[in-house]
């Protein structure tokens, strides 16, 4: 990996910059925050498709709010005054702006390293929110929209020697008349449960060489019976064969080899598979050949499916009932909003998760880069993944319900390799929930996109019949697997919310934020009555598993977020509320109900 354009165009942003980059605050910082430097995120960063011809754009860009009229009049080749972290939420301390801005323009410039073979160049966004305008040299290279999934710019033909990125950046949030999806994003409409915003390059941007003909996407659908489709898409106008490669990991003793056309199915079969399951994730090395294009992959062969065990109906992988026992889970950070401040820090909050003993994460109405599923492939956690929804007090018209269906396809799409996803949520509770036809036909459509996984239409509220999951939610206790004649699997979607309200220097330091901790469902007084009142809770779930047709739960919340002081661990992550033997038992006496009732 080569850094020397990246830190040559570090050195030209500094040089000019009238207002050079120092780390705002923030307001509350993490054990991370000090790593953070101006080298942040150098992993590659899209673990599902490696080339070695890759180089990170991320680092110090300059930036400059600008107004509605910006986009006509692009400051191609001028300096822009202030300096911004990429990737960053504007809004967050580490970008060093830590200011609200609609519309604004980010600028950086590289040179691709001499040594790199002719093609193509394709420069890569992991995210950017909310929507993006990419100018290469002044002319403009294309544009995405929607916050939570990547994008790629064939940028090729408006290549020099020395190359200037301006990327227009416009996000509304959560303006009057606006309704897109935001998840838990508020600008205007802040409150105990919506929190900061996040505008901007928030995760990886980077751009790698492709030979003229190459790989655009790979997708595996893999089965705990070995046979695995692979579904290669190429890239435009590209044709000819495809040939992939399955192989034990981490050695070149290759189990399978299947072939066959580019942007088709093609089927093959590993024998004496090894299965991925939560707990004991199995995965594959895959190496995907194309011409002159090869790209390293992985796949975890599983299946997820609705089975009925003992006469009900329950969320299986490979046959089995795991029980899926997950914490509601923001994703939020004090320091970078929407940006884990290191991948060390994004590994961390899986790793408490399951040294506690939990089995799943539900990614709540925001969605991870494509390292943190890798992540969750690797240490066989299963995820829950929410779609981003919509502002919970708006109803959107036609034409923004469109969108919100587009942006939930696109998605699943770029989200169904990881094999660790098992269930897709489309609506939290009645946010942007649209009762009826419109329902049902997102439902539909998800299920013929990826046949591969389970359904949940609604977390919580407004049920009507559609897809996999009765969910049901119900804080201070909960009313799991309750009804008789559903046809479907019934889990308890959210509970518990459990808060301890810590000392000042562990809370988010806004003034209005703190003000809304009462709302918070019930407050223990101590830690001791925090461990023994949400350990009890989650004991009546255990009893309501025994006794009911319950088949899951998520409990609220991993972390506490801004006036939300219910997490098992604080804001910074320094302050482990929950005790985590306790908490251990307390999972292990939810399992053992499950075993009994036919669970794994
Ligand atoms: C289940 O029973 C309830 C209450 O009797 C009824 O309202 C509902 O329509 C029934 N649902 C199904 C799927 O039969
Ligand atoms: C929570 O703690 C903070 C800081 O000590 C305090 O200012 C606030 O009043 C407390 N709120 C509640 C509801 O206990
Ligand atoms: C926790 O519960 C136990 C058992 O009921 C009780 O003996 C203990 O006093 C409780 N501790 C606190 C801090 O509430």
């Amino acid at each position: 990996m080569k850094y020397g354009a990246a830190v040559l165009s570090t050195l030209i942003a500094a040089a000019v910059a009238q207002q050079d980059y120092a780390i705002q605050g923030p307001p509350l910082s993490t054990r991370w925050t000090s790593e953070v430097g101006t080298n942040p995120w150098p992993s590659h960063p899209r673990p599902q498709m490696f080339r070695s011809e890759w180089q990170t754009l991320n680092g110090l860009w300059q930036f400059s709010p600008t107004d509605d009229s910006g986009l006509d009049s692009p400051p191609t080749g001028q300096n822009l005054e202030r300096q911004i972290l990429v990737p960053s939420c504007i809004e967050s301390g580490l970008s060093g702006i830590q200011e609200d801005h609609e519309y604004s323009w980010w600028k950086t410039s590289f040179q691709a390293p001499s040594d790199w073979p002719q093609g193509k160049t394709l420069l890569n966004f992991g995210a950017v929110d909310y929507e993006a305008t990419v100018f290469i040299n002044g002319q403009n290279a294309g544009s995405h929209k929607g916050g939570y999934s990547r994008f790629t710019l064939d940028i090729t033909n408006q290549l020099q020697d020395i190359n200037e990125i301006l990327v227009h950046v416009h996000d509304p949030t959560d303006l009057e008349g606006v309704n897109i999806p935001l998840g838990k994003q508020r600008r205007y409409r802040r409150s105990h449960i919506f929190y900061q915003p996040c505008t901007g390059i928030w995760q990886t941007a980077w751009m790698e060489r492709v030979p003229t003909d190459y790989i655009a996407d790979v997708l595996f659908d893999a089965q705990a019976d070995g046979s695995i489709t692979a579904t290669i898409t190429g890239s435009e106008g590209a044709s000819g064969d495809v040939s992939v490669s399955i192989r034990e990991k981490g050695s070149s003793n290759q189990v399978a080899e299947i072939s066959g056309a580019i942007n088709t199915a093609i089927a093959g079969n590993v024998d004496n598979v090894q299965v991925w399951a939560p707990g004991a994730p199995v995965l594959y090395d895959v190496v995907v050949t194309f011409k002159e294009d090869s790209v390293q992959s992985y796949a975890g062969f599983r299946t997820v499916a609705k089975t009925e065990i003992n006469g009900i109906q329950r969320p299986t992988v490979n046959g089995k009932w795991y029980f899926p026992f997950s914490t509601l889970d923001q994703g939020y950070w004090p320091d970078g909003i929407y940006t884990p401040p290191t991948k060390e820090a994004m590994q961390f909050d899986v790793d408490y998760l399951k040294e506690i003993g939990f089995n799943t994460i539900r990614k709540h109405i925001k969605v991870e880069p494509d390292e943190y599923y890798a992540y969750t492939d690797q240490q066989g956690i299963m995820v829950f993944q929410d779609m981003p929804s919509m502002p919970h007090d708006t109803t959107a018209n036609d034409e923004q319900t469109k969108e919100f269906n587009r942006q939930s396809l696109e998605i699943v799409k770029t989200h169904a390799f990881f094999p660790s996803i098992v269930t897709w949520v489309i609506y939290n509770e009645g946010w942007g929930q649209q009762e009826g036809p419109i329902e049902k036909g997102i439902t539909n459509n998800i299920r013929d996109n990826d046949g591969t996984r389970i359904i949940d239409s609604v977390s919580g509220w407004n049920d009507n019949g559609f897809g996999d999951y009765k969910d049901v939610h119900s804080y201070s206790e909960s009313q799991c697997g309750m009804v008789n004649n559903d046809t479907r699997i019934q889990i308890q979607g959210e509970f518990g919310g459990v808060g301890l309200n810590l000392s000042a220097d562990q809370l988010w330091p806004d003034p209005a934020a703190i003000a809304t901790i009462p709302e918070t469902y019930e407050i223990a007084t101590d830690v001791g009555a925090y461990n023994n009142r949400s350990i009890e809770v989650i004991d009546v779930l255990t009893s309501q598993v025994r006794n009911n047709k319950c088949s899951g739960g998520v409990y609220t919340q991993t972390t506490d977020t801004e006036g939300e002081v219910n997490g098992l661990i604080s804001y910074s992550r320094d302050v482990s509320k929950a005790n985590i033997d306790s908490w251990k038992s307390a999972l292990q006496r939810l399992y053992d109900a499950a075993r009994e009732k036919g669970g794994f």
